[in-house]
Order: structure tokens, then sequence, then C-alpha cells
């Protein structure tokens, strides 16, 4: 019998224009802004897949929640109604908004991190590095091996090595290790989700040394798709059962709500304990605003509700995530290679392999950005060696073991029509791969160079 389709459980109501200029003039558009994605106007990019963060389109529920902000600086309904929402899905009792995602991980760290403080996770984001190194403190990796190597399959790459975990302890002694953060998905290892098996047992291992679990919570509902498709067992659980069986192995959790809870800006901390609670409320007064508002406006905690409601639905998460799949056969079909298996809110092509004679340190991931936008007007974003950035201290380049382009698709925004030109686009680099030529750096801010740097061809 032939496999039922899936389809979007949603239809369009309002439709957004977008531009498509000539080859000719995004050549010279791409040359102003002196090759750095970042540098280009929006309006001259067609499909943008910079990031799946915040670029998401809200439903006509949350466009209507919209109207029932209440704006009250203390105490405000709609903080009482994320607050409730929050608690229901994932269990936390103690909310504290915050205005998005690296503003939670800010607040929570002012908290947790000092200087020596050792963060052991799976491949931390940037900005949850960045608030850590900030601090003096020291990130460890402890992703499983398997996640190093793009063709491997492997169900759950983002899952966090047990062994590394215990033996970091050891090393570092729990005293100094406040917290482990882990990611779910894993950004940095391409949108890879963690096993419930796995999330089980760095919990256990948290317990016994005392060590608080955090998790990095930004595509929460996308990992519980994967662990229903791939986790045995769970098959016939709903979302939002294994949404709360995930996060009541954690002690908190920091959100980025600009991705699964599909609004356009937002984040929160929810926790478990008190006190560490009140002690994040001194900070969030001092960074974010009062501790019912924490940066956010009353219109934006409606529509945060009731994004969390829609974004923790199978139908929902099966159609955004198949479209991403989608995608990701294509360009398989084509021969262009990628990591797999394919990422739940991006596929990540790579460019070491599509760009064999470009070394490394003319930025193979960054020219395949260029020449992408170039041909088809699409833009992703450099995960390579460019955003690597320098050592702090030996400011030597430092390389990466993979090299990617991150197509990042936004939720509910873009058609499969949009996806065929991506894959169009691509095929046309590839085609003429063998002419395109490394990029240099021309200059660049001293820390977090990817977005600003400028380049020049070689
Ligand atoms: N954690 C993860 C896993 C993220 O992917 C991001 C943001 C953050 C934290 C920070 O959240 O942007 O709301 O402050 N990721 C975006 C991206 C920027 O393009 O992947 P934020």
């Amino acid at each position: 019998m032939e496999k039922m389709p899936y389809a979007e459980p949603w239809r369009v109501k309002m439709v957004e224009h977008i531009n498509m200029l000539s080859k000719e003039e995004r050549q010279k558009k791409i040359e102003e802004a002196e090759f750095n994605l970042f540098n280009l106007s929006a309006e001259d990019v067609y499909i943008d897949l910079i990031t799946d963060s915040g670029t998401s389109a809200m439903s006509d529920k949350q466009w209507s929640a919209l109207m029932l902000g209440d704006e009250a600086y203390a105490g405000s309904k709609s903080f009482k109604k994320m607050k409730n929402k929050i608690t229901e899905l994932l269990g936390f009792p103690f909310v504290l908004p915050t205005h998005q995602g690296r503003a939670a991980e800010n607040v929570l760290f002012s908290a947790l991190v000092k200087e020596g403080s050792i963060v052991p996770g799976n491949a931390h984001f940037d900005t949850t590095k960045g608030h850590i190194e900030y601090r003096k403190g020291i990130c460890v990796d402890c992703t499983i091996d398997e996640a190093s190597n793009p063709t491997l399959y492997h169900p759950f790459k983002g899952n966090l090595d047990p062994d590394k975990l215990e033996n970091t302890i050891q090393k570092y002694g729990a005293e100094n290790i406040p917290l482990v953060v882990l990611t779910v998905t894993c950004n940095t290892g391409g949108g890879q989700p963690v096993s419930m098996e796995n999330i089980k047992s760095v919990h256990e291992i948290c317990k016994k040394y005392s060590i608080k679990l955090i998790f990095d919570s930004a595509r929460f509902s996308e990992n519980a798709y994967f662990i229903k498709q791939r986790d045995p067992g769970f098959e016939n659980k709903s979302i939002k059962e294994i949404v709360k069986e995930m996060f009541s192995y954690a002690d908190g959790m920091t959100m980025s709500a600009k991705k699964d809870a599909i609004i356009n800006m937002g984040g929160f901390i929810a926790l478990n304990s008190e006190a560490l609670y009140r002690e994040c409320c001194t900070f969030n007064i001092i960074f974010e605003g009062y501790i019912t508002y924490g940066g956010m406006s009353g219109r934006d905690m409606e529509t945060l509700a009731a994004g969390l409601e829609e974004g923790t639905d199978f139908n929902y998460l099966q159609a955004r995530i198949s479209q991403v799949a989608y995608l990701g056969e294509q360009l398989k079909k084509a021969g262009i290679p990628l990591l797999e298996p394919f990422g739940g809110h991006a596929i990540y092509v790579d460019a070491m392999k599509f760009f064999p004679h470009i070394p490394q340190i003319q930025y193979p991931a960054q020219v395949l950005g260029v020449e992408l936008y170039v041909e088809a007007g699409v833009r992703g974003v450099e995960i390579g060696t460019v955003l690597a950035d320098r050592d702090p201290v030996s400011r030597q380049e430092r390389p990466p073991k993979i090299e990617l382009l991150r197509l990042a698709i936004p939720r509910r925004v873009y058609t499969n029509n949009h996806i065929d030109m991506i894959v169009w686009g691509l095929k046309q680099v590839w085609n003429r791969r063998n002419e395109c030529k490394g990029l240099k750096i021309k200059w660049e801010a001293p820390i977090m160079r990817h977005f600003t740097a400028t380049f020049e061809k070689i």
C-alpha cells in the first residue's frame, strides 16, 4: 500500500512578499557586503535560512492572543498564563521570563557559574559557551564520538557520553561543577537529538554527585519528536507525554522561545528549586526587568503560552521535521555531501567534501554560502572556521573537525516549492564547484568575528 504523504496541519491566511533580484544584482550586493552574509539587507534575500530563530510564522491563535496582552508592570495576567502553561507542559513550578535565550543563560549563570567552574555538556551552543567563558568558567564537551563523523548513522548524535561525564567529574571534582548543560536538540552538533535513555543516564550521574542538570531547551519539542520516532518504547506516547518525561529528569531549563515556542522574541528560565529561583530573581531584575515580565511584553507572553501548546503538537512537528528531511533527501539524491542523519531544524552541507580543493583556512563553508546566495538568493550560515574564531590565547585559527553550511528552516514559513528552489540553487553551485575559489579575511573583530568580518576573494 502506498504510504500516506504528510501535509501541513494549517493553511495560509496572510502572505508576505519576497523579492528576487537577478543573479547580476546579487553578485553586486554580495560584493558590497564584502562576502559576509550577515551584511546583506534582508530584502535582498529571496529565501532566508540564516536561522530558524524568531523567524517562524505565528498562528491566528497567537496573533489573536496578542490582543489579550496585559502590560501591567507587576503580576500581569499574561505572565500567569505563560507560567501556568510552562508548569502544565514542562513541569517546573518556578518561571522567570527573559528577553531571549542568551538572557536566560546570563541570569542563570550569574547565580551558578564562577571563575574556574567546569560546565560539561553536549557541544554547548555559542552563547552558552560565551556566558560561561565570560565568567572564566570552562566548558567541557562530552558529546559521544559518533557525533563528529558526519556520515555515520546514529539515531541520537546529540547524546552526551556518560563515561566522558564521569571522567570529567573525577578529574575536576564535583564541587567545581555547578551544572551540566544538556542541549536538546543539539544545535552545534547538527540539530541532533538526545535519547530518553541518555537523558536518564545523565540525570543519574548528576544526582549521584549532586550536580544540577539544566536543559538548554530551544528545540525541546523537536527532540521529543525524534524520541517518538527513534527511541524504542515511545512510539505510542504523545509528544506532550514525552516532553513531560524529558523534563522530569532536569533540575531546570533555559529556553529561547524563538524556536520551539514559535514566537519572534522571548525566553525564560524554569526551575524546580525555589532557592535557586530566588537567587535568579535578583539577576533578572538587574539585567532583564521585573520578575513577571523580564524583558517581554505581556502580549508576547500570551503568544508564548499559545506557541508552546502548538509547538508540542504531533501533526505540526511531523510537517515541520519532514519538510527539513525533504530538503535533505533532495540534496542527497543530487549527490551533495551532507551531515546525517538530518537535523530537526536544519540541513548541514559538508563544505570540505563539497570543495575538497579549498583549504579550511580559506573558509569553504563561507564560500558555499556566498555562492548559494549568488545562484539562488538563498542565505544560509557558516558553521566552520570563521565561526570557530581564533584561540583566545594564541590568536591562531582553530579550524573545527567539520566545516558546514547550515540551512535552517523557519517554522511554517516556506513551501516545498521554496525547498525545491534551494535544491536547484545548490545543484548549480555543485555543477561548477571546481571553479569556486577560497576567501580571505580583510577585517575581523577580536571576538565573535563571524557577524562582522569582511572578506575578499583569493
Ligand atoms: N541555545 C541554543 C541551542 C540555540 O540554538 C540558541 C540560539 C540559543 C541558546 C540562544 O538563544 O538566540 O534566543 O538568545 N540559536 C540561534 C541559531 C541564534 O541561529 O541557532 P537566543
